[in-house]
Parts: structure tokens; sequence; C-alpha cells
């Protein structure tokens, strides 16, 4: 009986931390955040009707002088030294543009970077945003810009594909040897992390919303809101995953077996005691 209700004691104080203590602590660590807003809705929505043809000619006109398009056979204007030189940071190609970002977000940051990725606190006393803000365009040039960016890019990407053309221009994956095109460190005024160890420091949950939103858990952060689409989010996770937690779903597979044989230990551990105290009655 008395093991019972040792057993019981025990039982109710690790609910109490679980349910109790546990929530609370965590609250405090990681205050409450919005969840990610894929939708991009404080971003007035652009509506124009686009076309892929003039979406091409726009683009070449305005984009191609900066950006790389790979894919259909756009080289970058400049080697990555001398772009790092103009602009502080290599523009990215564009061949997955229409893939990877939200369409909101993509015409509002066409529109205005700064106010886009809500870095407008970097780009004070006399500093733009190295991409200029193409607010002169009307809301059908800008349609037919997305038009055309969503036309030519591909139907699926890989995790790692996905990574590096959203992150990749800034940060330094060591682990899966990834290097950053460009040295930001002058142009944001901070250097980004390595990445691959980020999903063991932060975790799922604050990535999630980070990514989403940098500012929401770092007020002022020179991370610029990238505008990934939900799924292109939950494949750069999925990426940092892979290469940061490999060993992820092999530990989460062996939980009910170390589960098990805790409990079968302690099956034997009470019968063992049993016989002994048999002896001494
Ligand atoms: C003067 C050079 C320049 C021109 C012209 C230019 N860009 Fe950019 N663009 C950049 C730079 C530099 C960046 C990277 C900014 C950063 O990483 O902070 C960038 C970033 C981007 C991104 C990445 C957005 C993100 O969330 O990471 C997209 C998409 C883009 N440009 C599209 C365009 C399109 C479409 C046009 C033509 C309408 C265009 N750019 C014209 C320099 C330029
Ligand atoms: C234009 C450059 C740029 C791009 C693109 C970019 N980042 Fe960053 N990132 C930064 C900078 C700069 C910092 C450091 C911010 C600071 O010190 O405030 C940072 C910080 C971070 C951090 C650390 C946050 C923390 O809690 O300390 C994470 C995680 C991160 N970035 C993830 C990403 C991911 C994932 C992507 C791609 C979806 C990405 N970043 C794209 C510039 C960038």
């Amino acid at each position: 009986m008395k093991e019972l209700k040792i057993l019981g004691v025990i039982i109710f104080f690790t609910l109490v931390t679980y349910w109790g203590v546990e929530p609370l602590a965590h609250s405090i660590f990681h205050p409450h955040v919005e969840p990610a807003d894929f939708e991009f809705s404080d971003l007035p929505p652009v509506q124009g009707k686009g076309e892929v043809a003039t979406g091409k000619e726009l683009v070449v006109a305005n984009c191609t002088g900066c950006h790389s398009i790979k894919s259909q056979g756009y080289p970058a204007p400049l080697d990555n030294a001398s772009a790092n030189a103009s602009y502080g940071v290599v523009p990215p190609d564009l061949s997955t543009a229409g893939k990877i970002y939200n369409e909101n977000f993509l015409a509002n940051f066409i529109k205005n970077p700064a106010h886009a990725t809500k870095t407008e606190h970097k780009f004070v006393g006399g500093k733009v945003h190295p991409m200029p803000s193409f607010n002169w365009m009307s809301d059908n040039d800008i349609a037919s810009i997305i038009a055309y960016l969503k036309f030519i890019a591909p139907k699926e990407m890989t995790n790692r594909e996905v990574f590096v053309d959203a992150c990749g221009r800034c940060h330094n994956m060591k682990y899966a040897k990834i290097k950053a095109t460009s040295d930001v460190s002058n142009y944001m005024g901070s250097t980004p992390p390595d990445l691959s160890m980020m999903i063991r420091s932060r975790g799922e949950h604050y990535l999630t919303t980070f990514i989403n939103d940098p500012q929401k858990h770092l007020h002022g952060t020179a991370m610029p809101r990238v505008g990934l689409t939900q799924e292109a989010e939950e494949q750069v996770i999925a990426f940092l995953e892979e290469i940061g937690d490999s060993k992820k779903e092999e530990r989460e597979a062996l939980a009910p077996y170390v589960l098990g044989f805790l409990v079968f230990m302690a099956i034997i551990s009470l019968l063992w005691k049993k016989e002994v105290w048999s002896e001494v009655e």
C-alpha cells in the first residue's frame, strides 16, 4: 500500500509540473506572439490584371540590370564581389521568386522593399534600401511582373534549393556546405548567424513565427521579413532540421522503447523488493 501512495504522490507532482509549472515558465521565457501570417495581411492588396508577356518586358527593362534569371538565360550583370561592393548584398536570382514568395508580399516588395520587409528603421539618415521602390508602376504592371515570375517558376523545388534562394545570400550553413554569397555586415549593421544548428537552439515553433516576421520576436532586428509562402517556409524549416537535427526521427522512434524499459525495470524492482522484505518479515 505504501508503494502505491508514494507512486500517487510522485504522479501528482509530475502532473503539476507538467501542466502547471512548465507552461508558466514557458510563457515567461517565450512570450506569446501572434501566429505566422502567411497572407501578409498588414500589406494592402495590389489588385491589377497581369499579363505574362507584358511582365516579361517589364522585368527585362527594370530588373535584369541587377538580378540574374538564370533559368531564362539572363546572367548576373555583376560578379558577386562587385555586386557586394555596389549594393552591400548580392541581388538574388529571380528564377524561383514566383514560387517561393507570397504574391501579395512580392507585389508590395516591388513597390517598396523596405516597407514590405519591415526594415524601414534601418534606412534612415539618407540610407536607402539597395533595391529601388517601383512605386511609380501601375498595379497592372506589378501584377504583370508577378504573372511572369510565376510563369517561369519551377513547379517543384527541393528543400535545399528553397533555402539557398531564400536565405543563402545572407546566411552561411557550414554543415550543409552553403556559403553566403554576400557579406551583409556593412549593409545591415550586423552579421547573420550560421544556421546549421539554429533548429536546436531556437526550435521549430520559434522559427515558424520568426522567419514569417522577425520583428515579432526581435523588435528592431536587421533581419528582413523574407515573405515566404507557407509551403516554402515549411521547406526551409525541414531543411534546417535535416542538417541540424538529422537524428530527430530516430530519437523519437526510440522513446517508446525507453519508456517500456523503465516500466519493465520498475516492475522488476518492485517484485525484488517484495521478495527481499518477505524474508525480513
Ligand atoms: C538597383 C538594383 C536592383 C533592381 C533594379 C531591382 N532589384 Fe530586386 N533586389 C536588389 C537587391 C540588392 C536585393 C536584395 C535586398 C536584400 O537582401 O536586402 C533585391 C531583392 C529582391 C527580391 C527578394 C525579396 C525577398 O523577400 O528576399 C526580389 C523578389 C526582387 N528583388 C525582385 C525584383 C524585381 C521584380 C525587380 C524589377 C521590377 C527588381 N528586383 C529590381 C536590387 C535590385
Ligand atoms: C538580407 C539578408 C538576410 C536574409 C535574406 C535572411 N536573413 Fe536571417 N538574419 C539576417 C541578419 C542581419 C540577422 C541578424 C539579426 C540581428 O542581429 O538583429 C539574421 C538573423 C537570423 C536568425 C537569428 C534569430 C535569433 O533569434 O537570433 C535566424 C534564425 C535567421 N536569421 C533565419 C533566416 C532564414 C531561415 C532565412 C531564409 C528564409 C533568412 N534568415 C534570411 C539577415 C538575413
